[in-house]
């Protein structure tokens, strides 16, 4: 957005369209959005990994390996991350950044829930 301009707000879907486990996939003018169910909240990505393009938003929604002091493994925050089908980088979904880099993230939209409609401020 170009700094000063307003967003504007678009319908993306039902809050019933939404899966758990998955994305629900959308499109609002040229632009494919993945729309997250996690826990009560809803969360808007943009389908398109920030390492080479994949749709990021189709790959499994999942949880990671949690840092172990031992040589435990250690599954954490299930239903929390989204992992590309291309190469497997995960990304929080809340935030969108990657795991493995913290300064490479996939882009995210602000969500607004009324009633049993999900808008976006794109
Ligand atoms: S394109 Fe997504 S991890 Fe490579």
């Amino acid at each position: 957005m170009v700094p000063g301009a307003s967003a504007s707000k678009s319908f993306a879907c039902k809050i019933d369209d939404v899966p758990t486990g998955a994305a629900r996939i959308v499109s609002i003018g040229r632009l494919r959005i993945g729309i997250f169910r996690v826990g009560a909240e809803y969360m808007a990505m943009l389908n398109i990994c920030p390492h080479r393009g994949g749709k990021l938003c189709e790959g499994p929604v999942c949880g990671t390996t949690a840092y172990s002091k031992t040589a435990e493994f250690i599954y954490d925050r299930a239903g929390e991350i989204v992992r590309c089908a291309w190469h497997g980088w995960e990304f929080d979904i809340r935030s969108g950044k990657c795991l493995a880099d913290d300064k490479l993230k996939a882009r995210t939209f602000p969500v607004h829930v009324e009633g049993n409609d999900i808008y976006l401020d794109l």
